[in-house]
C-alpha cells in the first residue's frame, strides 16, 4: 500500500511548493492528488486558460518522485460560467434554484453544463495527460455530496420524460406499470409526467422509484462522458472517482463500471456522529469510529474496483455535528485496516490545514503554519510497519475470496427508502448489521453486486434485496451453497408493487411460504422468541409448507429453513444477529472466532490482522509469533500474525 496526500498549491504560495513536496517525500508519501477543484484558476474568464501554475506545481512534485493524481475541476463550476448559463444550477424541491458561493451547484441533466464540463475536461486532459507525474486522474469529486444527486430543474424535467418513454414504450404500459388508477393519476402522454415534487401527500412510489434509477443513470453518463475524454487523450492513464461513506443515493456499480479505480473518502468520527448512529453506539465509538464502519466500505468499495482511500480524516474535520480527535493511534490503525482490506493507496485529506474559507476548522498532517500535526507521528510509525508487512508477506499473495458474500443492492436500498413502513426501519443500518455480526464470528466477507457469481462461496447473504430478479433467482437456485435471505427480500417487483404470489416471491423456488402480514415496532418494543432471540422494528408472519424452527411468544413463527435455504423474517437486535449468523455460519462449514464488541480481524494472504477498537485491552491467542503487536492488544493497537 503507497501513502498519499491530498494537496492545493493554488492554496499556497509558489516559494513553499518545493519544501512541501521534499517533506512529503521524506514522511514516506509518493502519492499526492491535486487540481479537483481549481477551474477558476485554470480558466479564470472564458478561453483564457492558465496552465503554467499548474505544470510547474506537477514539476515540483515530479522533481521529488511523486505521482499525482489530477483532478477533474467540475464539481466548482466558476461564478463566471454559472452566470452565463444560469441554467447548469440544479434546483432544488421547493423549485428553487441552487446558489453559487459553495460547490456541486451543478445539474447532471444540464446538457450545457456537459458542454462545459467536456470541454474543461478535455483542454486540462489534453494539456496534462502525458506529464510524466499523472498517473491517474479522479472526475469530478464525491459525486452526491451534500445531497447533489438530484435537481428539480427544466432540464431534468425533459431527460426524465423522455427516460421514461425510452423505459416504459408507451404511456399505458408505465400507467399500468405504476398503478396510476389509483387516486387518477394517469397520464396521456409522456410530456405529462412532472418531476416528483411539490406534492400535498405521499407520491407513488413507482414514480419516485423511476426518478431515482433515473438521477442514477444520470451520474453514471456524466462520469462516463469524461472517463471517454481522458481514455481519449491521457492513454495508459487510470481513471479513478472518490465515493463517500454511508451514501446509496445512486447504483455505484453502474458508475463504476467506467473507472478503474474505486476509491473513497473515510471519515470514521464525522460518520458515527452525522449518519444517525444510535447514541449508545455513538458514545462507545466516539473517538475511533464504529469497528465496522470502515471496514465495510473497503470490503464494498473493493467489489468495484481497484480500492484506494483517497481522503482519510487525519484528525478533528469539520462538518459533523461533533466534531472529536481520534484516539491516539488510530491513524495507524484505519491505515492498516484499509491494508489488511486490500486498499493500494491511504491517503490523507489534507496537507496544510487551510486559515481561510469553508474548511478552516479541518486539521491536515500540517498546522496552518506548517509545523506538523499529530497524525505525522502515526504515519511514520506507519511507514515501519508497512516496511516489516512487506517483508513478511507473500509476494504472489492475490486477494482472496472470502467463504461469504453480502449481496448489495442499491436499488433495494432506495426501495425501502421510499416506504420505510416504520419510521425507525434503517436499510443501510440492517445492511450494516448482518455485515458486523458475520465479522463478530471472525470472518471476513465479499460484498457483491446482485447478479454477481456465486461460485466459491460457501454462504450468501441477501439483506435488501427488495425485487429479486429472476437472474438473481436463478443464481441462488443453482448456488451450491447455504443462503440466507432477509426480511422484505422479494417483497416487491420491478415496478414497486406487491408481487402477485405474494413476498418473498422469485425466491419461492427455494423457499416455499408466503409472507402474509408484516408489522414494523416502535424502538421501545421488542419480541422475543422461545430460543432467546430478539426481534426489534420488523416483523413477518408467514404461511406454507415449512415449518418455524422456532416461534415468537405470541404464536408468530420464527425462521424457516428449507433444504440450504434460510428466511429470516424479522430484524433483530445485535447479540440475536451475531448468533443467529453464528449457527449458519457453521451450517456453511465455515469456522468462527468469537470476537468481542471492538475486536475485528482480518486475513490477507499468509497473514491475519488483529485490530481493537475497545473499550478494553483483549488477550490475543499466546501461541502466535507476533509481527507487530503481541498478545495483549491494547485500545486502538493493532497485532499482524503469520498463520
Ligand atoms: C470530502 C471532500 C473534500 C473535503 C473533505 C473534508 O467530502 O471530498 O473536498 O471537503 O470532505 O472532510
Amino acid at each position: 500500500m503507497k501513502l498519499g496526500v491530498c494537496y492545493y498549491p493554488e492554496h499556497w504560495p509558489e516559494s513553499v511548493w518545493a519544501d512541501d513536496a521534499r517533506r512529503m517525500r521524506e514522511l514516506g508519501i509518493s502519492v499526492v492528488r491535486v487540481g479537483e477543484f481549481a477551474w477558476s484558476r485554470l480558466e479564470p474568464t472564458r478561453d483564457n486558460f492558465h496552465f503554467d501554475w499548474l505544470r510547474r506545481a506537477l514539476d515540483v512534485l515530479h522533481a521529488e518522485g511523486l505521482e499525482v493524481v489530477l483532478g477533474t475541476p467540475t464539481a466548482t463550476p466558476p461564478k463566471w460560467l454559472v452566470d452565463e448559463h444560469p441554467s447548469i444550477l440544479a434546483v432544488d424541491e421547493k423549485g428553487h434554484p441552487k446558489g453559487f458561493g459553495s460547490r456541486r451547484h451543478y445539474c447532471f441533466s444540464s446538457q450545457v453544463y456537459r458542454q462545459e464540463c467536456q470541454r474543461i475536461v478535455e483542454r486540462v486532459v489534453r494539456e496534462f495527460g502525458t506529464h510524466p507525474s499523472v498517473t491517474t486522474w479522479q472526475t469530478d469529486n464525491e459525486y452526491g455530496c451534500h445531497s447533489t444527486i438530484v435537481s428539480y430543474s427544466a432540464d431534468a424535467l425533459a431527460a426524465f420524460q423522455s427516460w421514461c418513454e425510452r423505459r416504459y414504450q408507451t404511456i399505458e404500459k408505465l400507467n399500468t406499470e405504476w398503478g396510476n388508477v389509483f387516486w387518477s393519476m394517469e397520464y396521456l402522454s409522456f410530456d405529462q409526467i412532472p418531476l416528483p415534487m411539490l406534492s400535498v401527500t405521499e407520491l407513488n412510489p413507482a414514480h419516485r422509484l423511476a426518478f431515482w434509477r433515473f438521477s442514477s443513470d444520470q451520474v453514471a453518463s456524466f462520469n462516463k462522458l469524461q472517463s471517454e475524454i481522458i481514455k481519449k487523450h491521457s492513454p495508459d492513464r487510470d481513471v479513478m472517482h472518490n465515493f463517500m461513506g454511508n451514501f446509496t443515493e445512486f447504483d455505484h456499480y453502474d458508475t463504476a463500471k467506467d473507472i478503474d479505480i474505486a476509491a473513497w473518502d473515510n471519515y470514521p468520527l464525522g460518520f458515527l456522529d452525522r449518519d444517525g448512529v444510535n447514541l449508545e453506539d455513538q458514545k462507545k465509538w466516539f473517538r475511533t469510529g464504529h469497528p465496522d464502519s470502515s471496514a465495510f466500505h473497503h470490503d464494498l468499495y473493493r467489489g468495484m474496483g481497484r480500492l484506494w482511500i483517497i481522503e482519510q480524516q487525519p484528525g478533528p474535520v469539520n462538518w459533523a455535528p461533533h466534531n472529536p480527535a481520534p484516539l491516539p493511534g488510530m491513524i495507524r490503525l484505519w491505515a492498516l485496516e484499509a491494508m489488511a482490506h486490500d486498499a493500494e493507496l491511504m491517503s490523507w485529506f489534507r496537507w496544510r490545514q487551510m486559515p481561510a474559507a469553508q474548511e478552516q476548522m479541518h486539521t491536515g498532517l500540517l498546522l496552518p503554519d506548517g509545523t506538523e500535526d499529530e497524525a505525522v507521528d502515526e504515519i511514520r510509525q506507519l511507514g515501519e510497519d508497512l516496511a516489516e508487512i512487506k517483508r513478511v508477506m507473500h509476494s504472489d499473495d492475490a486477494p482472496l475470496q472470502s467463504e461469504v458474500a453480502l449481496v448489495f443492492d442499491y436499488q433495494g436500498d432506495q426501495m425501502l427508502r421510499i416506504q420505510p413502513q416504520g419510521q425507525n426501519y434503517g436499510p443501510l443500518e440492517w445492511m450494516q448489521q448482518f455485515y458486523s455480526s458475520v465479522r463478530r464470528n471472525g470472518v471476513d466477507l465479499d460484498i457483491i453486486q446482485p447478479g454477481a457469481k456465486l461460485d466459491g462461496y460457501k454462504l450468501v447473504i441477501l439483506a435488501n434485496s427488495v425485487f429479486i430478479s429472476d437472474e438473481l433467482a436463478s443464481l441462488l437456485a443453482s448456488f451450491k451453497g447455504h443462503v440466507v435471505i432477509g426480511p422484505r427480500c422479494g417483497s416487491k417487483t420491478e415496478e414497486y408493487s406487491i408481487p402477485p404470489e405474494l413476498p418473498p416471491a422469485a425466491v419461492q423456488s427455494l423457499m416455499p411460504i408466503k409472507v402474509t402480514r408484516v408489522e414494523s415496532l416502535a424502538d421501545f418494543y421488542s419480541v422475543a422468541t422461545e430460543g432467546g432471540f430478539n426481534a426489534i422494528k420488523w416483523r413477518e408472519k408467514v404461511s406454507g409448507d415449512v415449518d418455524a424452527i422456532d416461534k415468537f411468544d405470541d404464536g408468530w413463527g420464527f425462521y424457516y429453513c428449507h433444504d440450504r435455504c434460510h428466511y429470516l423474517n424479522a430484524c433483530m437486535d445485535e447479540e440475536s444477529l451475531v448468533r443467529f449468523v453464528e449457527n449458519r455460519l457453521k451450517e456453511a462449514g465455515i469456522s468462527t472466532y468469537k470476537c468481542s464488541e471492538g475486536l475485528r480481524l482480518r486475513r490477507k494472504g499468509n497473514l491475519v490482522f488483529a485490530f481493537n477498537y475497545g473499550p478494553d485491552s483483549v488477550e490475543l491467542d499466546g501461541s502466535k509469533r507476533y509481527l507487530i503487536g503481541g498478545q495483549t492488544l491494547g485500545v486502538a493497537e493493532i497485532a499482524v500474525w503469520s498463520d
